[in-house]
């Protein structure tokens, strides 16, 4: 379990996260929505301890992570896996190379034995026959489902998406949102995801909760919060269906189709 509270994070002058209190249950899906720049991928990186919050505390499975560094904090990171906005996939690694970093570095496997692994990995998220392809080869849905294959490959408990599916036509979106779902059932992941998609945000969630002013200002059970009459709950849901949808002008990968660039 993940309980978060009070968690303040400055920036630039900008008070990003300014008392977050949260729990996250094991085995659910949970989402924070919330537009661009309200902090959402501040608040990933204070999970993972990568970023340090000036105030609060962050318990996973009851231990305090904003104390931990070097190798304390190293085993707590072995237990969330993270699919980082964009994919961030190492460009002069090869697929499997990529998928198999974690576990290269994390855990005593064979070369034989992580071969295997990736293979198995990367079927899960639906690749086939790409282990010795650049990421440059792919296209942005296949990065995304690299990038996942990564996160997954060295079993953590808790898995952080940072906006998993935008840029995703709605076929590959689909699929990368059965997968999560997926990994929920058979191997009982607790997942965060932080996004600004409605649709990825209902069809996955068990919970959902908004972001906005850097506190988690509703949280809800998905169809409670599609229903909720919650001003800035509305105003979030209205401005994301209400035609112009500024987000997606703004990302140039739109009608991306799942193919291998020549
Ligand atoms: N390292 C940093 N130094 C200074 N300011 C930062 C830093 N990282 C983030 N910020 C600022 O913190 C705010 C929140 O950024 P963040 O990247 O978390 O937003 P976001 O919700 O993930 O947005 P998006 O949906 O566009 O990804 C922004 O104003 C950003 O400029
Ligand atoms: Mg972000």
């Amino acid at each position: 379990m993940i309980k978060i509270k009070g968690l303040k994070k400055k920036l630039g002058g900008k008070q990003v996260l300014d008392g977050i209190d949260l729990e996250i249950m094991d085995g659910e899906i949970f989402t924070l929505l919330g537009g661009s720049g309200e902090g959402k991928s501040v608040f990933l990186k204070n999970l993972l301890g990568l970023m340090r919050p000036d105030e609060g505390s962050i318990k996973i499975d009851g231990q305090e992570i904003t104390v931990l560094s070097g190798e304390d904090l190293l085993k707590v990171q072995v237990k969330v896996g993270m699919m980082f906005q964009g994919g961030a996939l190492f460009d002069s690694l090869t697929v499997a190379e990529n998928v198999g970093f974690g576990m290269k570095r994390l855990t005593d496997r064979s070369p034989d034995e992580i071969k295997t692994l990736v293979k198995k990995y990367l079927k899960m998220v639906r690749l086939e026959d790409v282990e010795n392809l650049l990421p440059e080869k792919l296209s942005i849905g296949m990065k995304r489902r690299v990038a996942l294959a990564r996160a997954i490959a060295t079993q953590p408990e808790y898995i952080l998406y940072d906006e998993p599916t935008t840029g995703l036509d709605p076929i590959t979106t689909s699929a990368v949102c059965n997968i999560f779902l997926e990994l929920r059932d058979k191997l009982k992941l607790t997942s965060i995801i932080v996004t600004h998609e409605l649709e990825t945000a209902f069809k996955v969630s068990d919970r959902i909760g908004l972001l906005h002013n850097g506190k988690i200002c509703f949280t809800a059970p998905t169809n409670e919060f599609k229903e909720s009459k919650d001003r800035y709950v509305k105003n979030f849901i209205e401005g994301n269906t209400g035609g112009d949808h500024a987000e997606k002008e703004k990302d140039p990968i739109r009608g991306d189709r799942d193919e291998i660039k020549q």
